[in-house]
């Protein structure tokens, strides 16, 4: 099924033209606030200038005409509503122009699923680590469910807010990686696990004002990694415990810290587990894993009503129903 895939609810516009066998095209487009954070409004508009061309461009790469394309899958939340609408227009637009089936994805779902596609990952936990999220989901019952998440803050979040403190352009997730190379005094930060839950603003606050004494930044984002990639292992390793899994895979941005995957690989190795890295195209958002989840949903399901893809900010991933996973260990 020749699809068109379209992701576009943060910050990122992105086209993927793919099917079943392969991933033909993939064109992304990242807006980058000036300064400060994500501004709604702001991201909204780069999705609005730029969706038509990222379309056209992905289906110009990947060697097949507009017309060849039989089915739209898209974004449908999680995410911010603005961008979200945008993303959500622009499919049923080349839904109802090419008349061909839609069907709205869920976001975390489309990290999953484009990982166990292209790792080869059958039934896995997974860490998902990105900007807005700090998930940890493995499939139970049916669905995949949220095991653990943040309870404030995503990861990524705290990262990009601690580097942006100290003069750094968003992304800050590799500038902090960076200078935490060059620290090695562990600074004291709050360490915040709650079950398979984990918090990261009270690390944020604390790591702001060891800047303010005067600690070496170098040593502050040693700190910051050391403290939270522990608590994101310590809950993943009890997630581990409580589904029975045996295979971990790691997916969003954040999953591309080497420290990251480095203190991951010596817990999974002690517990003879396997672990699956999304690859580094794939990790960030983009409009290849909408298109494989949406494959999986058509084929399942078939395609949605356009009455029925309004958007959902608050879309979980557990309101997903997922026939199409076997579940090895349960
Ligand atoms: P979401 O998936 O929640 O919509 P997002 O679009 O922000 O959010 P991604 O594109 O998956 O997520 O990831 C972006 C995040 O990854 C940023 O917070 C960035 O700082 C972080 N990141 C990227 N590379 C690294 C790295 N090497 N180490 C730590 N963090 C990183
Ligand atoms: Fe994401």
């Amino acid at each position: 099924m020749l699809t068109l895939g379209l992701e576009g609810t943060a910050h990122t516009t992105s086209a993927s033209i793919l099917d079943e066998k392969q991933i033909y095209s993939m064109v992304s487009r990242t807006y980058k606030p000036e300064k400060g954070g994500i501004n709604p409004r702001e991201a909204a508009n780069f999705h609005f200038e730029n969706v038509v061309d990222v379309i056209h461009t992905a289906i110009k790469e990947s060697g097949f005409s507009e017309n060849d394309i039989e089915m739209v899958g898209f974004s449908k939340g999680p995410g911010l509503p603005p961008s979200l609408k945008i993303t959500a227009v622009a499919a049923r637009a080349m839904a109802l122009k090419l008349h061909i089936p839609i069907v709205g994805v869920n976001h975390p779902l489309g990290h999953i699923e484009i990982g166990r596609r292209e790792t080869g990952a059958n039934d896995p936990v997974m860490l998902y680590v990105s900007g807005g999220n700090t998930q940890i989901i493995a499939h139970k019952n049916g669905r995949y469910r949220v095991f653990g998440e943040t309870l404030d803050i995503g990861i990524g979040n705290m990262l990009d807010k601690i580097a942006r403190d100290m003069g750094f352009p968003f992304p800050g997730g590799p500038e902090i990686e960076r200078m935490a190379l060059n620290g090695s005094r562990l600074l004291d930060l709050p360490y915040s696990v709650n079950g398979m839950d984990c918090s990261f603003s009270g690390i944020y606050t604390a790591a702001k004002n060891l800047l303010k004494k005067g600690e070496s930044e170098n040593d502050v984002s040693f700190s910051i990694q050391e403290i939270s990639f522990s608590m994101l292992v310590e809950t993943l390793e009890r997630a581990l415990y409580t589904s029975g899994k045996n295979e971990i895979l790691l997916a969003g941005g954040v999953a591309r810290n080497s420290r990251l995957k480095e203190m991951i690989s010596r817990m999974a190795d002690d517990l003879e587990i396997r672990v699956f890295e999304t690859p580094e195209k794939y990790c960030m958002d983009n409009g290849a894993m909408i298109g494989q989840a949406a494959i999986l949903t058509y084929n399942n399901f078939g395609s949605q009503k356009i009455e029925d893809t309004a958007i959902d900010q608050m879309y979980r991933i557990d309101e997903v129903n997922t026939p199409w996973v076997s579940e090895m260990n349960i």
